[in-house]
């Protein structure tokens, strides 16, 4: 795999982590389709890519919607002729208690997070296999999928079984030399810095809070054609707060 003019999708590439994700690839003159729920938060993300020099195209897909991930990836064939590398990026949370989350609330979290990931997965590695391509996948977990804080059961198993289906995915499709990996990512802070206080970065041993950027360059280093001894694996990019012991004293 070249270093550039690789083909790159990003799930929920319109906002947070998923646009940096997107700004990274085309920075390293990668193309990339910016996918998202929202088609006016993907064309947002492209113009700002395009602005900037980088090339870019904005496509709107559910990834709770199988029909609609299988419409993308034909597109995708028809467009640019390859996948070379899938970001399943796209997912949402639900903070409620657990004796009042409803089934549905939880279908739609484990849809998104899950199904999705999985589903965007398997069809990316059929066009990565149709073009004999030995592709990357890099799934967005959390460190959530390890420890928790209450009300989080949703969103807690779906990152717990994002980190288990990347290791099955790294089996089955070893033969045809696709690399899978996860991240799992600590508190990313997507909105303005300003917001944020002195005790919140300094609880870290990184002593800051992290940022879109942090995820964006390791989806970067996974996807290196050098780093292909890496597979199955989940990184921890946490500033250190999964390491760090909480006794009181
Ligand atoms: P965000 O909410 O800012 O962005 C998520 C994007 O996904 C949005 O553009 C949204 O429209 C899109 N999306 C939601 N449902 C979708 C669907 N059904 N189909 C397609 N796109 C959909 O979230 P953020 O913070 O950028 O998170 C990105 C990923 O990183 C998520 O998977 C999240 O769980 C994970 N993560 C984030 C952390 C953080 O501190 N920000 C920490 C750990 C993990």
């Amino acid at each position: 795999m070249a270093m550039n003019n690789r083909v790159v999708l990003v799930t929920g590439a319109g906002n947070g982590i998923g646009a940096e994700i997107a700004k990274t690839y085309a920075t390293n003159k990668d193309i990339v389709i910016v996918s998202d729920v929202s088609g006016e938060d993907a064309e947002r993300t492209t113009e700002t890519i395009k602005e900037a020099g980088g090339r870019a195209t904005a496509y709107t897909c559910d990834v709770t919607d199988v029909s609609q991930i299988t419409e993308m990836m034909a597109w995708i064939e028809l467009e640019f002729g390859r996948l070379d590398i899938c970001i399943n990026n796209a997912g949402i949370s639900k903070w409620v208690s657990p004796l009042e989350l409803e089934v549905e609330e939880w279908d739609k979290v484990m849809n998104t997070n899950v199904r999705g990931t999985f589903i965007c997965s398997r069809e990316a590695v059929k066009l990565m296999i149709t073009h004999n391509l030995e592709g990357s996948i890099v799934n967005i977990a959390s460190t959530r999928a390890a420890m928790s804080e209450p009300n989080s059961e949703a969103y807690a198993a779906s990152k717990g079984a994002i980190v288990s289906l990347t290791h099955a995915l790294a089996a089955s499709f070893r033969t045809n030399g696709i690399q899978v990996n996860c991240i799992s990512p600590g508190w990313i802070h997507t909105g303005d810095t300003d917001e944020l206080r002195e005790v919140d970065h300094n609880q870290h041993f990184s002593n800051r809070v992290g940022e879109p950027g942090d995820i964006a360059r390791a989806c970067l280093f996974l996807s290196h054609k050098d780093n292909r001894f890496i597979t199955g694996e989940n990184i921890t990019i946490d500033g250190g707060m999964t390491k760090k012991m909480i006794y009181e004293h």
